[in-house]
Parts: structure tokens; C-alpha cells; sequence
């Protein structure tokens, strides 16, 4: 049976880029579950839905027509027939997208397009061979949405290190007055994102790696030793 590996952390704790990584190593598809709330944040905007009144963005997300394109090397958003990967990123999104990953109704259709993507990278399909195994990235894919996952992985990092990582992706720089204008980005989405994703306390079973001290190609290779152990 194709392998499932479900990782889980904070913004700035590195998985996405880590994720990718280890996925092109192993061969696996790779899926960025935030990407998907990124998408519905979008969506919502372009239909001009009111993104305060819960029950329109329910009815708005479940007809999203979504397509997530899982190579690791080239990982694409595709909404509605546009490519979407670049914009989903920008402030305008970031801001608005806790509102949206907060809705319980946004979350269970969002969960269950998920596992409709693990299932496909993990079943034989009429007449196919088995799929080539999956790691899916996000904040509740090792306790809601990949439980089962051959492998559970919480990355980690201190409030500093996701900090200097989120200040030089966004402005090429980590002197601290930068770090003082990126810490509302970090910190102030972590706390509106409590609701759905308790980090610091992994799971039953769920093995934690701290990056704090790591350069990116140690949590790499600490990640692999995990998977392949
Ligand atoms: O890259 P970063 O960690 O900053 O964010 P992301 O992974 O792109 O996720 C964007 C947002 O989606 C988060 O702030 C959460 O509100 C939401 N999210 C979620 O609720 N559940 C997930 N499994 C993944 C993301």
C-alpha cells in the first residue's frame, strides 16, 4: 500500500518547503492543504461573497471548482480555469483566509476533498497501477484528516525562527525592525488560527521535529530519517 505522510505546523515552521523537498526525494505526490483555504479565500472574493455571513461561504465553497495539481516540483492552484498558485500567497488572502478556515461547514468540505486527493494517490484505480503515495501538508492533517497516515509528523520552530524565516521570505531581510513589522503577520494569524490547530502538544503518535536549530537541509534530512525509519 502506497505510504500516506501527514504533516502538521505553524506558519513559518517551514513544511511547505519541506514537505516538497521530501516528497520529491520519496517520489510522493505532494499536497498543500493551506493552498486549498487560500483557494476558498479567493473564490469567495471573485463571487462576491460576504466572507462575514458563514452560511453563503458554506454554499460558495462546496461549488468551488478547484483542481490541485500534486507534483512536488511544480505544485499549481487551478480555480475556475485560472492559475491562482502565485496570487493566493499575496497580503490581500493572507489576511483574510482564518475567516474562512474557521467556518466548521468550509472545513468538512475542505477535509473531504482532501482525503478524495490522499485516496487517489493511494488506491488502484480501475485499470491503474497503485498510486505513488502522498504527503499531504497542513494543520489538522495528522489528527482530522489523515489520522491513518503511515507516517504523522508535527514540525515545529520557536516564535524567533518562524519569525526570521516569514521576514526574509517576504522582504529579503531579518534585522530586527523587520522582525518587528512581520510579527503581526506570524503571531496574529497563529492566534486566529488557535480554534483549529493546537501546536505545540502533538498527538498520540505523532512524531514532533523542532527546526529551530536546523538549517533547511538538516530538517530535511531529519524529516527523511523520520519517514524512512
Ligand atoms: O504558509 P502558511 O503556514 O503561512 O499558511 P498556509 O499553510 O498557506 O495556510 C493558510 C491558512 O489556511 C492558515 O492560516 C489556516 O487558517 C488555514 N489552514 C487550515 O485551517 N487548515 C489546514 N489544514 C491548512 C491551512
Amino acid at each position: 500500500r502506497p505510504m500516506v505522510v501527514a504533516i502538521d505546523g505553524p506558519s513559518g515552521s517551514g513544511k511547505s518547503t519541506i514537505s516538497r523537498r521530501v516528497a520529491a526525494e520519496l517520489g510522493l505526490a505532494y499536497l498543500d492543504t493551506g493552498a486549498m483555504y487560500r483557494a476558498a479565500t479567493w473564490w469567495c472574493r471573485r463571487r462576491e461573497v460576504d466572507l462575514t455571513d458563514p452560511a453563503a461561504v458554506a454554499v460558495a465553497v462546496r461549488a468551488m471548482p478547484l483542481q490541485m495539481v500534486t507534483d512536488p516540483d511544480a505544485p499549481r492552484v487551478v480555480c475556475d480555469g485560472v492559475d491562482i498558485t502565485d496570487e493566493i500567497r499575496g497580503a490581500d488572502i493572507t489576511a483574510a483566509v482564518s475567516v474562512v478556515a474557521t467556518n466548521l461547514d468550509v472545513r468538512a468540505e475542505l477535509a473531504r476533498r482532501q482525503r478524495a486527493e490522499i485516496a487517489a494517490e493511494t488506491h488502484p484505480g480501475e485499470g491503474r497501477s497503485e498510486g505513488r503515495g502522498i504527503i499531504a501538508e497542513g494543520r489538522d492533517i495528522t489528527t482530522v484528516v489523515a489520522p491513518d497516515a503511515t507516517v504523522r509528523l508535527l514540525l515545529i520552530a520557536d516564535e524567533r525562527a518562524r519569525l526570521a524565516r516569514r521576514a526574509r521570505e517576504l522582504h529579503g531581510a531579518d534585522d530586527d525592525a523587520t522582525l518587528e513589522a512581520t510579527r503581526d503577520l506570524v503571531v496574529r494569524r497563529d492566534a486566529d488560527d488557535s480554534t483549529v490547530s493546537a501546536f505545540m502538544t502533538a498527538a498520540d503518535g505523532v512524531v514532533t521535529v523542532d527546526s529551530s536549530l536546523l538549517t533547511l537541509e538538516e530538517t530535511v534530512a531529519a524529516v527523511l530519517d523520520v519517514v524512512r525509519a
